[in-house]
């Protein structure tokens, strides 16, 4: 028996039924289903719809339900479409007809709007949790390198040395954004508390929806029945914040296998976290930072398609709004199996200085050439092209920047002195750039990352 047959006089079709039906996965809405749930009846008896014995037998069979679902004895029935579908009818089957009067005033569609913003907020801090064990991680890899010097790239050329701490830290500060914008995104959703908004119209009855939300976390009811029920702004927000990490994963990752190939050996990755090949033995393959470079793309797949399902949607809640739940969790779950392999990969990454300095070329001071001449009172454009007159002359002779003589300086221009030979020392560039957030203020970055992630709570706690 469905729980909505009254008006037909034929069953559903089982082509339809199997398309319709969702329990297979929004099972793991149950916690928060039964929570939203336990809340409703509350309301409904301090609203004066039902008693408090009626109260409290709805709340006690529904922790029976919660029970069950915990201790992986949950039997689903073949009627069950969804989750809201399957606790109800488990809960007339524990207390009897009065588990009927549960449903009074709401929806399903105001009922799944709340479940999924109850989930997202505790899945929320528990993906913030496992991205500050990367960050972490991050962390203490660069301040074991805050002298190691690397070549900083741009358009993926050699360009000017930077630390390794430094190249850490980028990808230290791209992630914690990540984290920032979750947290804020679920800080909005506080306000929007879906239950009470019945079907679209909203409900009938007396209820006190200020604290109906208050009781379930949020700060504030939505402020419109119509646009509550229809609302998955916080879904494609989830959805965003989770292809940027994969987006910010991916870059990561793309930088370790290339410092990973041997042509580069810039870092070793440990046999834990790299696979052999199955014909070749000489192999070591950087398969979670392939798979955390490939997923970024499902991860962004996943927005673009819900966004493609919500758009042009009429008013109210249309059943393609059930289509919501598989990318998220889907989302979800790819970052919760992508992001401890990667932490465990980046703890256990050897740096190898030695191949860094040798792909360090002499070309990558020639900025610092410029800037040697702005100090002797050259403006910077002229400056630019007079280094760069003395990369071409290097390379005419076949010889670096510092083995030109100081009379081949001079054949470019009298402003070169015989200190020149100071700028061609890779360590001296690094300190040189020593401004806020350069690549010489590595030390001063490591405290502003160390501050940034002990003033969050990261609380890895489990609710549903
Ligand atoms: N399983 C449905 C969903 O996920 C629940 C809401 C169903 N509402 C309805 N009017 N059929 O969207």
């Amino acid at each position: 028996m469905t729980l909505w047959g009254g008006a037909f006089s034929q069953p559903t079709d089982d082509t339809v039924r199997r398309l319709n039906d969702s329990l297979r996965f929004d099972w793991r809405l149950y916690g928060a289903d039964i929570t939203g749930s336990i809340a409703w009846a509350t309301a409904l008896a301090e609203a004066g719809v039902i008693t408090a014995t009626e109260r409290e037998m709805l709340i006690n069979g529904l922790e029976r339900v919660r029970a069950e679902f915990v201790a992986g004895q949950f039997v689903p029935a073949p009627t069950d479409e969804d989750i809201h579908t399957a606790v109800e009818r488990r809960l007339g089957e524990l207390i009897g007809p009065v588990a009927g009067k549960l449903h009074t005033g709401r929806s399903r569609n105001d009922q799944v709007a709340t479940d999924v913003l109850l989930w997202l907020l505790d899945a929320v801090p528990r993906l913030s949790a496992l991205l500050a064990g990367l960050l972490s991680a991050l962390l203490i890899q660069a301040e074991q390198h805050t002298g190691t010097i690397m070549p900083g790239t741009t358009h993926f050329q050699p360009a000017q040395p930077v630390t390794v701490a430094h190249w850490l830290l980028s990808h230290f500060w791209a992630l914690a954004r990540d984290v920032t914008r979750l947290e804020q995104f679920a800080d909005t959703w506080r306000d929007k508390c879906p239950l009470g908004s019945g079907a679209l119209a909203g409900t009938p009855y007396p209820i006190d929806r200020q604290r109906l939300a208050e009781r379930l976390g949020f700060r504030a009811p939505s402020p419109n029945s119509l646009d509550a029920v229809a609302d998955r702004d916080h879904v494609a927000e989830f959805l965003f914040a989770a292809a940027l990490i994969g987006v910010h994963l991916s870059r990561l990752a793309e930088d370790l296998i290339v410092f990973a190939n041997p042509a580069f050996g810039f870092v070793r990755l440990d046999e834990r976290y790299s696979t052999g090949s199955s014909l070749m033995p000489q192999k070591r393959n950087p398969d979670p930072l392939e798979l955390a470079r490939g997923k970024a793309g499902r991860l962004a797949g996943h927005l673009a398609g819900f966004l493609m399902t919500l758009k042009g949607l009429p008013s109210g809640y249309n059943k393609d709004l059930q289509e919501d739940k598989e990318p998220l969790f889907d989302a979800y779950d790819t970052l919760i199996a992508l992001l401890p392999p990667l932490t465990g990969l980046v703890r256990a990454l050897t740096f190898v200085p030695e191949r860094m300095r040798a792909a360090l070329d002499e070309g990558m001071l020639a900025t610092d050439l410029a800037d040697y001449l702005v100090s002797r009172g050259v403006p910077f454009r002229q400056a630019h092209g007079l280094a760069g007159q003395a990369v071409r002359l290097a390379e005419a002779k076949g010889v670096s920047l510092s083995a030109l003589t100081l009379a081949d300086y001079r054949t470019l221009s009298d402003a070169f002195g015989l200190d020149v030979t100071q700028v061609f020392d890779f360590d001296a560039a690094v300190a040189r750039r020593g401004g806020f957030g350069g690549t010489g203020e590595v030390g001063g970055q490591i405290e502003r990352a160390h501050a940034w992630l002990t003033g969050r709570d990261m609380d890895t706690s489990d609710t549903f």
